[in-house]
């Protein structure tokens, strides 16, 4: 039976960190500031900016959000990123991720100050953590990631460990935190065209599901006693929810749950951490100054 890997908790121990930064920083006449921008009204987009917004709010961190429709230009989200990097009240910048389609997401990318590139999606911050320079700014989710399997004692180092997908968001940065200096795990990264995943799956000591397909990885995909990290966050039709649906993981949690070691739940695994890395983003772009 698998030991639970409780996220909230751990974000938490993140959040007090973050807390006690704010105030040395305040010390010094800095407020940490940090800018969302939501092109158009995908409701699961929105529920995110709103619950970062709303961390900002309760540690303290100075937070503006940018709200354009869902018909935006580029101009428009070009000039709004703009006159977030010359605003020195703002320290980090974050332009939720997927925009519409009419949006050249790199391009927006690539116009973020990597100073500020609090997801460190810009390829000044892909380059430094494949580098190991610990000068920039780690992707929060992948960094939640490895901050619960520290919190939980799983050893990495010499372990295979499996990451399932390759986004530039979780899958390649989780992957090469992973096979990292320190971390020292023995990588593999399986995707959609990977043969017998379930196989693959089997070798890995841990595996992190980011594959975006709800309850994918099941109990046959798991090693016994693996450690399971679910990046998902799903939306499922539920009749009997109060919302009219739930959500769940890339992982079917009563499936593995026997089989596997440890497991993050969804939600109150890897979304809190999430939040909580970017607190420590935006901190840290501020320490910068
Ligand atoms: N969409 C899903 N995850 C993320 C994230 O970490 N950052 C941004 N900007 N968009 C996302």
């Amino acid at each position: 039976m698998a030991t639970i890997i409780d996220g909230k908790k751990v974000a938490e121990e993140v959040l007090a960190e973050c807390s006690r930064e704010i105030e040395e920083l305040k010390v010094h006449g800095i407020t940490p500031g940090l800018a969302v921008v939501l092109v158009g009204e995908d409701p699961a987009s929105q529920v995110y900016v709103n619950s970062k917004v709303r961390k900002c709010a309760e540690l303290g961190i100075h937070s503006e959000k940018v709200v354009l429709s869902k018909d935006a230009s580029q101009d428009e989200v070009l000039a709004t990123v703009k006159r977030l990097n010359e605003d020195a009240a703002i320290h980090g910048i974050l332009v939720q991720s997927p925009p519409p389609s009419q949006i050249d997401e790199e391009e927006i990318i690539r116009t973020i100050d990597p100073a500020k590139d609090v997801d460190g999606f810009h390829p000044e911050n892909v380059a430094k953590l494949a580098l190991e320079d610990p000068s920039g700014f780690v992707p929060c989710t992948p960094a939640g990631c490895m901050r619960l399997l520290e919190a939980s004692g799983v050893k990495t180092s010499g372990a295979d460990a499996v990451v399932v997908g390759r986004s530039m968001i979780v899958g390649k940065p989780m992957a090469l935190l992973l096979m990292a200096r320190g971390s020292d795990a023995t990588v593999t990264v399986a995707h959609s065209r990977t043969e017998d995943l379930a196989e693959v799956c089997r070798r890995g000591d841990i595996i992190v599901a980011a594959v975006g397909i709800p309850e994918f990885i099941k109990k046959d995909f798991v090693k016994q006693g693996a450690t399971i990290i679910d990046v998902g966050i799903n939306r499922v039709e539920d009749p009997a929810a109060k919302r009219g649906y739930r959500l769940c993981g890339d992982v079917d949690y009563k499936d593995v749950f026997e089989k596997a070691g440890a497991i993050t739940p969804v939600p109150g695994g890897v979304g809190p951490m999430t939040i909580a890395m970017l607190m420590k983003n935006t901190i840290k772009a501020a320490q910068a100054l």
